[in-house]
């Protein structure tokens, strides 16, 4: 039988800075799933990457004195390192950049705009240059601050191409009911309903305020607005308008295809893309599945605000697999995760330390200790509590199937978690211990520890999307074949001898709760150094406007209408310029005589009381003293720099 393709996405990433755990959240969770769809036995293709254009990315380049390509380059490379940490198994990372999407982009507008689906109009609304938004007035923040990010919008007018969604309203509101798991969870697809009841305006897609972007081949000032070019990257990344369309006939019409997105950009996918496909004539055969988020205690994680968790701080410290657990559990499939360390450390403790690694270990250390590390398959069963171990062991593996052909990822871990705890409390009920003191129960005690390894060879199989090294490292302390790690020998006493090793590792050592909890606290509040502030810095530029040079004083006098201040007439290597200054209660003119100065030569002449300056001598001072900077090796006019 021909195997069944399945065809999984991520969003493609803004590159607007270091990727956190609420990203990458979705990176991994994709990851676990196409990882599962592969154990079942699909031929998988897993796509990634940058959504690399925009007014946003031109921006920020500019400010971290870049050019925008620079720019996208230097964090494309950055996101493919993270993604390695993460031993995330992509096919492919697409960049919107690339010339293979950009061609076939300008294609699809100009097809668009040719049968009319895309017209040339206005556009006047408020523009999030952050989220590459245009809100209405009502969806504004008071003082016009856009609802997402909390940044001010700014009034924009522009010539702008719209494609017509309203035109195909009733359309899409169909292909939603004839296709009632096309948008999942349920609430998200009830969302999505009743936005496009309230009626869908057609949508501005171009612009021509930048031009970081896909020109509009036959308008070239304008630039193909970012979602219209973003979104294409599902099929551009197949070879779709290319000339090897391979990719694209086996995958994107195969079985089965699956974009995950979060919550925030649901619309988009929802709305918007499968209108665009339909339009060019693309079959629209994928499902959609809109995550919640990884929020903080006190709210969204913010960069501004120091709040942001990266998993290149974590994973080092923590190995990937205490992370990648985190991430996929703490995420329940219709809601929102919350980060804390606290719970992070908790998770790694009880759940992967304690209850998991634990059961491994003790197991391993049985059978080195009563059977010199081999085991062999038991005539029969021996307790009431073989078939419950085996029953919840059928129980869990059904749930965990259902759950992860739904994407309920975590939901299914807790399956899994069900089978350890069972096999935990296995141990407890069959007292390995006591029968090992007991000659006559041999049989037994091997029988106990037969089916303890096979419920772990279970585990095992079921953990493979989800902790990559520990799933490894369980087969390889167990010795299990490789044909027993597959999912087709789901199927209990397959094991015919077991070997076991007799150095066993812990999976995860347990962490010092209170010191780990105050490194992640740290991580997240790190002690602020005290910068400079941007506004007390001159650039060298400034400083070099300034003539500075040695003036020596010819003759000076008090100043006829102010105590404080002297009138010196000062020899500058041009000319003698008169300066005022007030030193009178330092020097007494006569002192002031012979002096060799350092003068502001362009200074503005002011007058001061009725006498002309013409410039500036420089002093030290401080409460009590004042002292003139004096340079009398040097001569009128030498340069002070
Ligand atoms: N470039 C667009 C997507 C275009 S897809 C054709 C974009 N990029 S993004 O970098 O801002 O976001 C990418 C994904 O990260 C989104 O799915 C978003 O929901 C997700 N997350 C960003 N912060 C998140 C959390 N705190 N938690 C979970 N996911 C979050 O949008």
């Amino acid at each position: 039988m021909a195997q069944k393709t399945f065809y999984i996405t991520t969003p493609i990433y803004y590159p607007s800075g270091k990727l956190h755990i609420g990203n990458s959240f979705t990176t991994v969770f994709c990851d676990s799933i196409m990882r599962y769809k592969k154990l079942r036995g699909y031929d998988t293709y897993y796509l990634t990457g940058m959504d690399e254009h925009g007014q946003k990315v031109e921006t920020v380049a500019k400010e971290l004195g870049r050019s925008p390509q620079e720019h996208v380059d230097l964090i494309a490379h950055d996101t493919k390192k993270l993604w390695e940490l993460l031993d995330i198994e992509y096919d492919d990372f697409i960049r919107t950049t690339q010339p293979r999407h950009e061609k076939v982009v300008e294609e699809i507008f100009e097809q668009l705009l040719g049968q009319d689906d895309i017209y040339l109009g206005h556009y006047e609304g408020h523009y999030c240059i952050y989220d590459e938004s245009f809100f209405t007035e009502t969806q504004l923040e008071d003082g016009n601050i856009c609802p997402d990010c909390g940044r001010p919008t700014k009034l924009v007018k522009e010539e702008s191409y719209f494609l017509r969604l309203s035109k195909y309203e009733d359309w899409l509101l169909q292909f939603i009911e004839e296709n009632p798991d096309f948008i999942t969870p349920e609430t998200r697809k009830n969302e999505v309903v009743s936005f496009i009841k309230n009626g869908l305006q057609d949508l501005s897609v171009s612009r021509t305020s930048f031009d970081w972007g896909v020109n509009v081949k036959s308008n070239p000032k304008h630039v193909v607005y970012v979602w219209v070019d973003a979104l294409s990257n599902y099929i551009t990344a197949l070879g779709y308008g290319s000339k090897d369309t391979t990719l694209y006939d086996k995958y994107w019409k195969g079985d089965e295809v699956l974009h995950v997105v979060g919550k925030d950009i649901l619309r988009f996918h929802a709305i918007y893309w499968p209108i665009m496909l339909h339009a060019i004539g693309v079959p629209v055969n994928f499902k959609l599945y809109a995550h919640g988020w990884y929020l903080m205690k006190d709210g969204k994680m913010s960069k501004s605000k120091g709040k942001v968790v990266y998993p290149d701080d974590l994973v080092p410290h923590y190995g990937l697999d205490a992370m990648r657990y985190f991430l996929l559990k703490e995420i329940p499939y219709s809601g929102d995760g919350v980060f804390t360390p606290e719970d992070f450390i908790a998770r790694i403790n009880y759940d992967l330390a304690n209850d998991f690694g634990n059961l491994l270990n003790r197991t391993i250390n049985m059978i080195n200790k009563y059977f010199n590390s081999k085991l062999t398959k038991p005539e029969k069963s021996y307790f009431p509590f073989d078939e419950e171990l085996k029953d919840t062991l059928q129980a869990s593996i059904d749930s965990y199937k259902e759950d992860m052909d739904e994407w309920k990822v975590s939901s299914a871990i807790q399956h899994i978690w069900t089978t350890i705890s069972r096999s935990n409390k296995y141990i407890d009920e069959t007292m390995p211990w006591v029968l090992a003191k007991d000659h006559d129960k041999q049989a037994e005690l091997n029988s106990v520890l037969y089916n303890l390894v096979e419920a772990l060879r279970h585990i095992g199989i079921l953990l493979k999307p989800i902790l990559i090294n520990a799933s490894q490292g369980l087969f390889e302390q167990l010795n299990i074949p490789s044909t027993l790690q597959t999912w087709d020998s789901l199927d209990f006493g397959l094991l015919k001898e077991i070997h076991v090793t007799d150095k066993p590792q812990a999976l995860f050592p347990r962490l010092d709760k209170k010191k780990e909890e105050a490194f992640i606290t740290e991580l997240l509040n790190p002690v602020k150094k005290e910068e400079p502030k941007e506004e007390n810095f001159i650039t060298i530029d400034d400083f070099t406007k300034l003539e500075l040079v040695v003036g020596e004083v010819q003759s000076c006098k008090a100043h006829p209408n102010a105590d404080k201040l002297l009138v010196s007439q000062v020899d500058t290597g041009d000319r003698v310029r008169q300066i005022v200054s007030g030193v009178s209660k330092y020097y007494t003119p006569e002192e002031m005589v012979g002096k060799k100065l350092v003068v502001i030569k362009n200074l503005k002449p002011v007058t001061l009381r009725g006498e002309l300056s013409e410039g500036m001598v420089l002093a030290g001072s401080n409460k009590k003293a004042l002292q003139l900077v004096e340079l009398d090796q040097l001569k009128p006019g030498d340069k002070v720099s």
